[in-house]
């Protein structure tokens, strides 16, 4: 199965995705973490992705386009993959159309997790994160047990670059108006399902796994 999990920033993807990757055994594919990675290893393609990351702004299309068909193309998705965060343009969504036509697949769920744009910035400037090995936290309901260190693996949990206030209205503008067309681009395609991102992450991913049942009952 392929699911696409689409959703404004902070809507909680991240969080679901890992979960769902979990229980459905197939990759979570993140075109963030892919990009952070990058950053962090100071690649080509990092030091492209960060200068517009960092100021709110889509990566163009045709350098993530060209990493998601490579990353689907390993063998390791033969049974589906969980794409987090992509697409994110029209372009991006018709491009992936036909790239899994011509690997005889198609996408078959898309999850729109609803949050309102008051939730999302509470959410994103309570989230800390863990650099080494990505761990999630949010400062409120599911703070790192020290309030510091990372609980999987020790290190110091911080801010993401990119959520900064300045940043984060930048993010939400772009979500506004490159990637919420998508939902009429899928309603209309017929396989969108809404789940609304309450507070409280295990009834938010139950509300996921509802629609899902429902649709596919
Ligand atoms: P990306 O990393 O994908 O960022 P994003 O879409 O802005 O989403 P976030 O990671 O901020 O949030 P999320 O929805 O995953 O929420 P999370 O689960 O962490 O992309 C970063 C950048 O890369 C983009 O801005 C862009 O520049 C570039 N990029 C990426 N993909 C691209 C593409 N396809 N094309 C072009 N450019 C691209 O949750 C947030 C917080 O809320 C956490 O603290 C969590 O604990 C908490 N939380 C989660 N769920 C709940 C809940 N139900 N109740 C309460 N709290 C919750």
């Amino acid at each position: 199965m392929i699911l696409m999990l689409l959703g404004a920033p902070g809507a909680g993807k991240g969080t679901q995705a890992v979960k769902l990757a979990e229980i459905l055994k197939i990759p979570h594919i993140s075109t963030g973490d892919i990009f952070r990675a990058n950053i962090k290893n100071r690649t080509e393609l990092g030091q492209l992705a960060a200068s517009y990351i960092n100021n709110g702004l889509l990566v163009p299309d045709e350098v993530t386009v060209a990493i998601v068909e490579d990353r689907l193309s390993q063998p390791d998705c033969v049974d589906g993959a969980i794409l987090d965060g992509f697409p994110r343009t029209i372009p991006q969504a018709e491009k992936l159309d036909a790239f899994l036509e011509s690997i005889g697949k198609k996408l078959d769920v898309v999850v729109n997790i609803v949050v309102d744009d008051q939730a999302v910035i509470e959410r994103i400037s309570q989230r800390r994160v863990c650099p080494n090995c990505k761990a999630t936290y949010h400062l409120g309901h599911r703070p790192p047990k020290n309030g510091v260190n990372c609980d999987a693996c020790g290190h110091e949990v911080v801010l993401r670059d990119d959520d900064t206030p300045e940043v984060i209205a930048k993010r939400l503008k772009e979500y506004h108006s490159s990637t919420e067309p998508l939902v009429d681009y899928y309603k209309e395609k017929g396989n969108l399902i809404e789940s609304i991102g309450v507070d409280g992450i295990q009834e938010s991913l139950d509300n996921t796994i509802r629609a899902l049942i429902m649709r596919n009952a």
